[in-house]
């Protein structure tokens, strides 16, 4: 396993000039750079000049979401080398906000997924249960559609070019982060499902990031978990201080 992944996810906050100053503080602050790989994900509106701060530092920049066309008359989305054109590295893809607001299934997403890695994109593929999945003991089942549904017919060759994310819903926002084992344990059996669909040497590089109220004193003991590859953070990384305290960890 190469470098820990710990990326930002700022969702719909920020604007241009809370965006530019709050990135201007993580670029001085982060000094752990052999040991992580720092994704910020701004809002689109703000990719722009937030990659002219970032490109010539060790910080990536990720978008939140794409569509599937390379362009057209689809009003209001955007495209995989829009997203590049802009400097982007990373795309967070099947977040669980979108799957429930925007009904994105995992067909859909799987589309979305191709098309991001055939435009040299890393999509960042987001799974995770709901409370009630959980409570009704079907992690498992949820997880397991998730990861082969959206990750179908991708060869094992362009399956090590993408970072999953698991973020189980109810821990997503509600300071309930789920306790290290119970998120290393879906990690191990995301990496299981990744096992059969490819092969173990292949499965081994392929990162998954947990979400789900992260902070600076849950961080930790996350990261050191066998199969924690890295984060995806939404409240903390929104202040300079609490992000950067998880990234240099
Ligand atoms: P919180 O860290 O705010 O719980 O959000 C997690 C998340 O959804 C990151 O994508």
């Amino acid at each position: 396993m190469g470098k820990m992944i710990i990326a930002g996810n700022w969702k719909m906050n920020k604007d241009l000039d809370e965006a530019v100053q709050l990135v201007e503080k993580l670029k001085k602050g982060f000094k752990n750079k052999n040991k992580v790989e720092v994704v910020i994900c701004p809002s689109f509106t703000n990719l722009s000049s937030v990659n002219e701060i970032v490109k010539d530092s060790d910080i990536k920049l990720g978008a939140q979401n794409m569509y599937t066309e390379e362009k057209g008359a689809y009003t209001g989305e955007i495209s995989a080398s829009m997203l590049k054109s802009v400097g982007c590295k990373y795309v967070i893809i099947g977040h669980s906000e979108r799957r429930q607001y925007f009904n994105e299934s995992n067909q859909f997403l799987n589309n979305k997924v191709k098309v991001a890695i055939e435009n040299n994109l890393t999509p960042i593929y987001c799974v995770g249960e709901t409370l009630e999945q959980r409570e009704a003991g079907k992690v498992e089942k949820v997880i397991k559609e998730q990861v082969s549904e959206g990750l179908k017919d991708i060869s094992a060759d362009d399956l090590k070019k993408i970072v999953i994310a698991y973020e189980p819903v109810w821990a997503i926002g509600t300071g309930k982060t789920a306790t290290p084992q119970q998120a290393n344990d879906v990690h191990v059996y995301i990496r299981k499902l990744l096992v059969s669909m490819t092969s173990e040497a292949v499965a081994e590089q392929i990162s998954i990031l947990y979400g789900g109220s992260v902070t600076p004193e849950t961080s930790n003991e996350l990261m050191g978990k066998s199969d924690i590859d890295g984060a995806l953070v939404g409240g903390a990384s929104l202040k300079a201080d609490s992000f950067a305290d998880i990234i240099n960890y």
